[in-house]
């Protein structure tokens, strides 16, 4: 078990988050501090909750967002964004003995008339209104709600293909692990399963890699990814396969109608205007 589940379901400290899991984003960040006793000094420092085993803190103190400070008790300055300026040098990362560089930020906002009434909110930087539970780890989302009775745990299957007809979905072997209650598909969708070209599920084909095809529900979340992997789906490789945009332009294949801005007769301005400029701009991801 890793400090992470532990602190979160266990616990139920759910001011420690959980984003990618595989300690990439830093969300679960919480302090550990151990005694060294060569130095005979407590050493502070962070540890993303993640990828940390239980069995690895004997004998260490962690400190989690909690136990800065909270919205009901005391909150901390480094979680009151009101009191940055009197924050010291020291203590802009985290609390008190991180030995880890400060990082550097700056926020711009536009000066207003000094007799502008305080009252007056136009110019005048505002505080996000749930700055200081986000701050404190006081915000609740849904990942930090505790569990209902008899909840279930959806995992996505998704299409491995970029353009495929899909020939048959055998969910026999999903279904048969432990926990699961049932694996859900486009023919189970009690109502309109394409909402406005918007697909919930895959129906008959799939036209990109990733899209859902199937979900399947079970009792932990650790189950139904176990039997998410389980679910077979045969294809069949349907052409064009489009991947790249100038591949959509040539094969006319658009998500929605073409947008166009145009004030005024555009094809008389272009006959009598000096110059045309014309380019390209696009995003290599999109
Ligand atoms: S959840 Fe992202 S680093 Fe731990």
């Amino acid at each position: 078990m890793n400090l992470l589940f532990y602190l979160r379901k266990i616990l139920h400290l759910t001011g420690t988050k959980y984003g990618c899991g595989s300690g990439g984003c830093g969300s679960c960040t919480v302090m550990v501090s151990r005694y060294d006793p060569k130095t005979k000094k407590i050493h502070h420092y962070p540890v993303t909750a993640c990828l940390v085993p239980i069995c690895s803190l004997y004998g260490v103190a962690v400190t989690t967002v909690e136990g800065i400070g909270s919205i009901k008790t005391r909150i901390h300055p480094v979680q009151d964004p009101q009191k940055f300026p009197d924050i010291p040098e020291n203590f802009m990362s985290a609390v008190d003995n991180f030995p880890i560089g400060t990082p550097q930020g700056l926020q711009m906002f536009q000066c207003v008339n000094p007799h502008q009434p305080p009252q007056d909110p136009v110019g005048h930087p505002m505080m996000h209104k749930s700055a200081i539970k986000h701050a404190t780890g006081e915000a609740v989302y849904v990942d930090d709600m505790p569990p209902v009775a008899q909840e279930l745990f959806l995992a996505v299957v998704t299409s491995t293909r970029a353009h495929a007809k899909i020939i048959a979905i055998d969910v026999s072997e999903a279904l048969a692990l432990p926990g699961v209650v049932d694996v859900i598909t486009a023919e189970d969708v009690p109502g309109d399963n394409n909402h406005n070209g918007e697909v919930l599920y895959a129906q008959n084909e799939v036209i990109c890699v990733g899209q859902i095809v199937c979900t399947v529900a079970a009792d932990t979340y650790a189950h139904a990814k176990d039997a998410a992997k389980k679910v077979r789906i045969a294809y069949e490789d349907i052409e064009p396969r489009i991947i790249t945009i100038e591949q959509a332009l040539e094969h006319n294949s658009f998500l929605a109608d073409e947008k166009k801005i145009e004030q005024g007769n555009v094809e008389q301005a272009f006959k009598h205007v000096d110059q045309i400029i014309e380019g390209k701009w696009s995003w290599p991801e999109k």
